[in-house]
């Protein structure tokens, strides 16, 4: 299950809400940290602050080259936020350091040819152009798992 993560692919899974994408991505890397691979894990606003948090000593291309030693990062729930320029500069520069080195795996409402509608074009193309020429697809579908439970109530304990 893990061969893409060691080939250092992509794996990009996208749908609606509650359809399981994040619990998805957290079961794998549970399965990778147990097979023995380091995991990072990120929301795409992390990766506004790592480039905030280094832009001012000029230190951003080695923060990322050392994050790029983990076997495995992840990127979770791109686009539900408008992304700030400070976290579209983070995702295109991670996806720019891991191409054809390191294995990511992202998350979205929005398939990444949609990119384009939450960062600039220009800068979507290229990050996305990267993201998927070595990369799994996913796309879930279906009800929310959430609203399911919600609805048949199963998503809170009964008052008395
Ligand atoms: N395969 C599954 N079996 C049982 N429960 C699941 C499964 N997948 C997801 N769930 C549960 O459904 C809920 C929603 O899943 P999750 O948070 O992964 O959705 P999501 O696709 O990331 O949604 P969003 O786009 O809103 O972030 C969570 O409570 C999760 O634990
Ligand atoms: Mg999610």
């Amino acid at each position: 299950m893990l061969e893409w993560v060691t080939r250092k692919e992509n794996l990009c899974i996208c749908g609606p809400s509650g359809t399981g994408k994040s619990h998805f991505t957290e079961a794998l890397g549970q399965a990778a940290i147990e097979a023995g691979m380091t995991v990072a894990w990120f929301t795409i606003e992390d990766l506004g602050a790592l480039v905030r948090r280094h832009r001012a000593d000029d230190s951003l291309a080695r923060a990322m080259s050392r994050l790029i030693r983990t076997d495995l990062i992840i990127v979770d729930d791109i686009g539900l936020l408008p992304v700030s320029p400070d976290a579209a500069e983070g995702f295109y520069r991670l996806v720019d350091a891991a191409y054809e080195r390191r294995a990511l795996a992202v998350s979205s409402n929005l398939h990444p040819s949609g990119f384009d509608e939450i960062m600039p074009k220009t800068l979507a193309t290229a990050t996305v152009d990267r993201l998927l020429h070595h990369a799994h697809v996913v796309v879930t579908q279906g009800d929310s798992f959430r609203l399911n439970q919600a609805t048949s109530g199963q998503g809170v304990i009964p008052l008395r």
